[in-house]
């Protein structure tokens, strides 16, 4: 498109410039007429010559003999007939001057023509006629002369002229071009070529916009190269992220802003192997609209469309996911997909060190979204994308490894607890996943929140390491002084997991703010009784909001040292009592809505672990 507004100014140019030659070459057509009335005049100028001659010839009759009388009479009689022909050439040319003259010539001529043919005799008159005839002939054939003359030089100006046209015309046209050429070509070249040498003098990979002014070729070229720079700006960019040690949910998070300009999508999501290599499991994701193949969907490898991207560790682009979904009508996978309103994907497996770890779906709600061109895109980062994952995932297992085998320590330590944290977490999970469902929170819980809750809430009594074993193991109800001692296990896990946060390695705070508000508030109560800050309400931290309830009610169905375990229903009346003073309320009231689907989390707990 850009390229014609170039292209038709030199088209203009050409047609103007053209025009001044045509008008050119049609003032030459017109002067060719002239050149028709330059020999016209030529040829009158030779009649009047031999008219001339024609009257000598006369004169000279009078003193001939009778025989040679006749012959210049017969000669003389023919060339006379020829007169009325010139007169009218004069007339026909408009030969101004010349008409008037000759007219008289013409009537002098007729007379002495009559006299010649009807009255042989010659008297001296006539000779005087003939004479004069001759004079006025000669003067004729000199205006004659005289005009010709004119007319060539006005032939001259007119050629002079049409010449300047002629030169003015090719000079407007290469002018012209010349001009189009500056503006358009030479200036942008010069324009793109300096903002492109401050570019490279500065910082080449950060992104700036090359500006081109104008419409025209170039500009059309600056876009290519300013879209090219970009999307290295922004690989660019996502390896600085990665190797700042940022985690991938906010790798993900600037992919998913950053490439939007690249590629089209509404969903990004990322699904990973399961240990034993025999599942895929959907991990994270994050969309536009409301996500419904959440985090820990999991599949088969054998029964999903997955495993050959995985086996082959190529590229599949679907550009029409409700005709392809057809093959496995009932997969939850596919109404999941289908109900988000998904409709084109690119699947591109993260590989690290050559072994695929998992895959990355790039969605659209459009048909016909991808072509070769975006998977040339997202190769580029497809790459720093599993690294990230890795990384991530590695220091994630690697600080919940160690932080579970604190947990395990304390819990070994602690006769009393049993399988405690295992069902604990496993009540929180549950808890965390109804409030998510009811759309309790809806600031505070998404699908990583309650992942962070069930990896960290196994963490909540590390801080008892530091009670010492009379108190821990007392097997009655404890004193007033020993509970004392006793509370101090929340912040003595706070300061372990605060130690542990600022250590360089484990420099995750966001990864460590949920562990340390577990630990730290899990005594809390809603009314302000608890311990160890009597934080009122709301400003306990959701988590340990959450982890209170589901650590009570453990406590409660199990036996310890000091008390036996309550039935389920016991232990639900008392949580139920405690609504608004223990427990946050909201809490309680969605636990009691989804009351069914605990009690059977509870049995499961109970009889399987
Ligand atoms: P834990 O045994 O895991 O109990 C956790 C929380 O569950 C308790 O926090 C309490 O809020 C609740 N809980 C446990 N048993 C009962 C119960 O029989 N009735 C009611 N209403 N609530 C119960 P708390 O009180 O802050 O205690 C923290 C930890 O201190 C307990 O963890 C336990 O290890 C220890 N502890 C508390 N009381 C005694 C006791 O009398 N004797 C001994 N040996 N240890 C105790
Ligand atoms: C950049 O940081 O390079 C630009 C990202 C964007 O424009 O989305
Ligand atoms: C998944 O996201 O976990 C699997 C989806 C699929 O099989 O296409
Ligand atoms: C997804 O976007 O999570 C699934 C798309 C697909 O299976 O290709
Ligand atoms: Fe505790």
């Amino acid at each position: 498109m850009r390229y014609k507004k170039f292209e038709n100014k030199i088209v203009i140019v050409i047609i103007s410039s053209l025009l001044i030659l045509f008008s050119g070459f049609w003032w030459t057509a017109n002067l060719n007429k002239k050149v028709v009335s330059y020999n016209q005049l030529v040829s009158i100028t030779i009649d009047i010559q031999n008219s001339i001659g024609i009257m000598q010839k006369s004169y000279y009759a009078f003193f001939a003999e009778p025989a040679k009388q006749a012959k210049y009479k017969a000669e003389i009689e023919a060339k006379l007939d020829h007169v009325d022909e010139i007169r009218d050439r004069f007339i026909e040319h408009q030969i101004v001057g010349v008409e008037a003259i000759y007219n008289q010539f013409d009537l002098e001529y007729t007379k002495l023509k009559s006299a010649f043919r009807f009255n042989q005799n010659f008297e001296s008159e006539h000779i005087e006629t003939v004479n004069d005839l001759i004079e006025k002939a000669q003067f004729t054939n000199l205006i004659v002369k005289q005009t010709v003359v004119n007319e060539i030089r006005h032939f001259n100006a007119i050629i002079e002229y049409v010449s300047w046209m002629i030169i003015a015309g090719v000079i407007t046209g290469i002018m012209g071009i010349l001009f189009i050429i500056r503006i358009d070509v030479l200036r942008p070249i010069r324009e793109f070529t300096a903002d492109l040498k401050k570019k490279t003098d500065s910082n080449a990979l950060e992104y700036t916009d090359i500006k081109i002014s104008g419409l025209n070729a170039l500009s059309e070229l600056a876009e290519h190269y300013n879209n090219y720079t970009h999307k290295i700006s922004v690989i660019n960019d996502l390896n600085d992220r990665i190797y700042a040690q940022n985690g991938f949910d906010e790798v993900l998070q600037y992919v998913f802003y950053a490439c939007k300009p690249f590629i089209p999508y509404n969903r990004i999501g990322i699904a990973i192997i399961s240990d034993d290599g025999k599942k895929i499991i959907a991990t994270r994701a994050k969309a536009d609209h409301p996500i419904l193949l959440g985090r820990n969907y999991q599949e088969y490898l054998s029964q999903s469309s997955l495993s050959d991207v995985i086996r082959n560790n190529e590229y599949r682009i679907l550009n029409d996911l409700s005709e392809y979904l057809q093959n496995k009508p009932h997969s939850e996978s596919t109404r999941l997909i289908l109900a988000e309103g998904l409709r084109s994907s690119i699947t591109i497996p993260l590989s690290v060190e050559n072994k695929v770890v998992g895959v990355i779906f790039f969605s659209s709600v459009e048909k016909n979204a991808y072509n070769i061109s975006h998977i040339h895109f997202l190769s580029n980062i497809a790459n720093a994308l599993a690294i990230s994952f890795e990384k991530s995932f590695v220091y994630d297992e690697l600080i919940l490894a160690s932080v579970k085998g604190f947990a395990g320590i304390v819990e070994s330590k602690d006769h009393a607890t049993g399988n405690h944290i295992e069902r604990m977490s496993q009540y929180a999970r549950y808890i965390c996943e109804i409030l998510y469902e009811d759309k309790y929170f809806i600031q505070e819980i998404d699908e990583n929140f309650i992942e962070l809750i069930y990896k960290f809430s196994p963490l909540h009594d590390i801080g008892k390491v530091g009670i010492v074993d009379s108190v821990l193991n007392k097997p009655s109800k404890l004193t007033e002084q020993e509970f004392e001692i006793m509370k101090a296990h929340t912040s003595i896990g706070y300061n372990i997991l605060r130690d542990m946060s600022a250590s360089k390695f484990f420099n995750r705070t966001a990864f460590f703010k949920i562990a340390m508000d577990i630990t730290c508030y899990h005594h809390e109560k809603f009314d302000g009784t608890g311990y160890p800050e009597g934080l009122i309400g709301k400003h306990i931290p959701l988590a340990a909001r959450i982890v209170a309830l589901a650590d009570v009610f453990d406590a409660l169905t199990s036996e310890r040292p000091y008390k036996s375990a309550f039935s389920y229903e016991e232990a639900l009346t008392i949580i139920e009592e405690g609504k608004g003073k223990h427990f946050d309320p909201d809490i309680v009231n969605c636990l009691l809505h989804h009351e069914s689907g605990f009690k059977n989390l509870y049995r499961k707990m109970k009889y399987d672990l």
